[in-house]
């Protein structure tokens, strides 16, 4: 409610990007999705606007055509929101969820789930709109925690120990098609960056003519890099000798000590060639931020399997930016890295596919149809991702030349035999 309502109905209807929908589209679209889902197909009730539909399916409309639909208007679509979630609510109050129930879609409230973890996906879409948009500042949060005493310290980069570990999860009730099922992977030894890439950092990337150089780009990224004149991450500007970025509305100079976001696929990977080194893997990623040496187990968050709170990670809008490199200390992992959850998303250098024995459920439009080598995997949520649409297993997808998303990176690279990493 606070995105849409911080903004007057001519900014509701307006699309601020070709890449976004008019944030009007997605507060209906949230609607009928659960009007599909919850009222109709587990409430078996008739619905209330049926005819809505192929207004509101993703599939039928690509985002810049959306503006010209005949779209229920800012009151309308509100009227329709709340009119969906009191039959929603009255749907869950008569509706047995006990997770040993054989309907999968009913079992543990699943499909109630995976519509709270959508609706909370729009409401990251509809902040990234907000960070599209021009003009003065409206939305408003307290700023981060600041960097705990011992950031300055920590170790560049943590080993990983090499040896196999559970991928994926089987039993996480809301983990969605993509996740599961579990499973083995052997990940050999290898060192990642105990936090992600700093504004600093990645200053000195610039600045060393990163961008001019092809020897750290694959062939499509510079392309892409040349072909669109790119030069530092989306919303900098340069101002002199330092660094200001558009930041909901706010311009201010870019703090050194913050993860690096609004960078493409490309641009991560540059840069971590530049360094020296590459991204991580995604089953690297995991193993990270999940394997638990002493019990052999996979944790389902980076601290423990305690949902997250407001001491573990910057998810939840709780904030509108990241928190500076090193925060979050009980948030940390087995291996030590910090901010493996939350702050910004993280691209990893892997495809979008499938886990053996994945199964498409409830739909095949939420993952099948996007599984290839079009979309690069990011893990981990960013400070716009709601409570429950992160946990350590969840997959997003997006295509390497984004920008819009609220991503960026940290890198690593194979551990040494003598680096004394294996399990
Ligand atoms: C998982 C974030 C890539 O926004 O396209 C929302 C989530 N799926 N509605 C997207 C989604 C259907 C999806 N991502
Ligand atoms: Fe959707």
């Amino acid at each position: 409610m606070a995105l849409t309502d911080s903004v007057d109905d001519t900014d509701l209807v307006a699309q601020h990007s070709p890449l976004m929908s008019p944030l009007v589209w997605d507060l209906a679209h949230i609607a009928n999705q659960e009007e599909l889902w919850l009222v109709r197909e587990a409430g078996g009730r008739p619905g209330l606007r049926p005819d809505l539909d192929h207004l509101y399916d993703a599939f039928q409309h690509p985002r810049a055509d959306r503006p010209a639909l005949p779209l229920l208007g800012p009151a309308e679509a509100r009227a329709y929101v709340s009119a969906v979630r009191e039959q929603t609510l009255d749907v869950l109050a008569g509706t047995d969820t006990d997770p040993g129930r054989p309907e999968r879609l009913l079992a543990g409230a699943f499909v109630f789930g995976m519509l709270a973890q959508h609706e909370q996906q729009h409401d990251e879409t509809m902040l990234a709109t907000h960070q599209l948009r021009q003009g003065p500042p409206v939305l408003d949060a307290p700023e981060p925690p600041r960097a705990p005493a011992d950031a300055a310290d920590l170790p560049a980069e943590v080993l990983v120990p090499g040896g196999p570990f559970t991928m994926g999860t089987s039993d996480e009730p809301w983990a969605l098609d993509n996740e599961r099922p579990e499973h083995r992977v052997d990940v050999s030894a290898f060192w990642l960056d105990t936090v992600p890439v700093t504004n600093g950092a990645y200053q000195r990337f610039i600045a060393a003519g990163g961008y001019q150089d092809p020897a750290w780009w694959t062939p499509e990224g510079w392309r892409h890099v040349t072909g669109t004149g790119l030069s530092a991450p989306e919303f900098w500007q340069r101002d002199g000798d330092t660094w200001t970025r558009r930041r909901f509305g706010h311009v201010e100079q870019v703090p050194a000590d913050e993860p690096v976001l609004h960078v493409c696929w490309y641009e991560a990977d540059a840069y971590a060639r530049w360094a020296g080194r590459r991204l991580p893997t995604e089953p690297e990623w995991e193993k990270a931020a999940r394997h638990d040496p002493a019990t052999g187990r996979s944790r389902r968050y980076p601290w423990g399997d305690a949902d997250p709170g407001p001491e573990h990670a910057n998810l939840g809008h709780r904030h509108l930016r990241p928190a500076p490199a090193g925060s979050y200390p009980a948030g940390a992992a087995p291996c030590g890295a910090r901010q493996l959850m939350g702050d910004v998303w993280e691209w990893t250098a892997s495809d979008f596919s499938p886990y053996p024995g994945f199964e498409p459920f409830p739909y095949k439009e939420y993952s099948e149809v996007f599984f290839g080598p079009d979309y690069k995997v990011l893990r981990g949520g960013a400070f716009g991702v709601g409570d429950v649409a992160g946990r350590g297993t969840f997959r997003n997808w997006d295509y390497p030349i984004r920008r819009q998303i609220f991503a960026g990176f940290r890198t690593a690279r194979d551990a040494a035999p003598e680096d004394g990493g294996s399990a």
